[in-house]
């Protein structure tokens, strides 16, 4: 299936697997890659040296092209680039758009930039920014996310944008493809069906729980750190939503700390980020100061295996979603069920037009 999408990030399917904290490891994105699929390393909760040894992990396990995730606020922002453009990625992704400078720096480097957006105004800004494609993501997709559900903020995108777009927001099969690509799309984007996957590094107690839980138990909460973010709602969250501002606000400066430790930087670095954040004018100083809560919160789940002790960001898709494929079966799946669904929708239309 050729779209605009496949032409541009040079795959097989307008499939893309997103870049998802702690998930999106150099397996599944090579996994993706080979299934068809287009994967992004999750780079925004990684060191330089976990990337770059990202990079050449996905590259000894596939010929396929692949993308990098990164947060623009990080202390290494400016280094993450310069790794995607020594290692020749294919694209970057992100949410808080670099400066249309850096932009411009990608893309003079033959880097695809593809970042995701939550709401129409946001679409609008990063293609004036650069964008080359983007990732539409509806309210009821996984993570930080908007309140316009997928097929409405597909709505307001039609015809809007003169860039490529996969929708994002509470895909997994054929039928949604087909779907989003009916509503204007050039394919789809999808983090927790991949989540849900036997490549996805995710620990089995932690898969289970995801799998267990109906959709009207993944919702929305600013607890974590001031924005909206979809996740399951479990013993966790609830002791989030009855913590003091206080105990808030001490759990943001530990978590702050800890993340700063963790990704290489050091106190003046992580000071100067929180700063250049506050300053963008996108969040409050209560937002930026919780900034770093969501990738520590996660790590408790994603990693160490313990789905009550931490945040489980899932889209609502997670409620319709009940088995663990291998990515390739996975791929083969989608694509088989999209022409099975266009068949179905050719033999409704020549039905209809027999009866004219
Ligand atoms: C566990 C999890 C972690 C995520 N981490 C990130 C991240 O690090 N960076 C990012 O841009 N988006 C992140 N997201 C959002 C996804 O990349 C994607 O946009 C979203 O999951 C799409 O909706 P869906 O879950 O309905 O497919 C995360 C989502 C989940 C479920």
């Amino acid at each position: 299936m050729k779209t605009r999408l496949t032409e541009l990030l040079g795959c097989r399917y307008p499939i893309i697997q997103t870049a998802m904290g702690w998930v999106a490891d150099a397996r599944l994105v090579a996994a993706t890659g080979e299934a068809g699929g287009f994967g992004f390393l999750a780079g925004a909760v990684m060191t330089l040296e976990e990337i770059e040894q990202g990079i050449v992990d996905i590259k000894t396990r596939t010929d396929a092209p692949f993308g990098v995730n990164f947060h623009m606020y990080v202390p290494h922002a400016a280094g993450i680039i310069d790794l995607c453009i020594d290692h020749q990625v294919r694209a970057v992704s992100y949410s808080r758009s670099p400066s249309a400078k850096l932009v411009e720096k990608l893309k003079g480097a033959g880097i695809v930039c593809i970042p995701t957006v939550g709401a129409y105004r946001h679409a609008l800004k990063a293609v004036e920014l650069g964008a080359d494609a983007l990732v539409v993501q509806g309210g009821e997709g996984g993570g930080h996310t908007g309140s316009v559900a997928t097929t409405i903020l597909l709505g307001q995108l039609r015809d809007k944008v003169a860039v490529p777009y996969a929708a994002a927001g509470g895909f997994r099969d054929g039928a949604g493809l087909v779907a989003a690509m009916a509503l204007g799309a050039d394919g789809i984007a999808m983090g927790t069906r991949f989540l849900l996957t036997e490549e996805s590094p995710v620990p089995a107690q932690t898969k289970a729980v995801y799998l267990e839980t109906p959709p009207e138990k993944i919702v929305v909460s600013t607890r974590l750190d001031g924005l909206p973010q979809r996740m399951i709602a479990n013993a966790y969250l609830a002791r989030l939503i009855d913590a003091t501002s206080l105990g808030l606000l001490l759990r943001a400066l530990k978590n702050g700390f800890q993340f700063t430790r963790m990704t290489g930087g050091s106190l003046w670095g992580m000071l100067r980020s929180a700063w250049a954040m506050y300053r963008s004018g996108d969040l409050s100083l209560g937002q930026t100061m919780m900034a770093a809560n969501a990738p520590m919160m996660i790590q408790e789940a994603m990693v160490k295996g313990q789905p009550d002790d931490g945040i489980l960001p899932s889209g609502q898709v997670a409620g319709l979603i009940d088995d663990l494929p291998a990515v390739d079966q996975l791929l083969a799946m989608i694509m088989r069920d999209a022409e099975g669904t266009l068949a179905r929708m050719r033999a409704v239309s020549e039905a209809a037009g027999d009866k004219e």
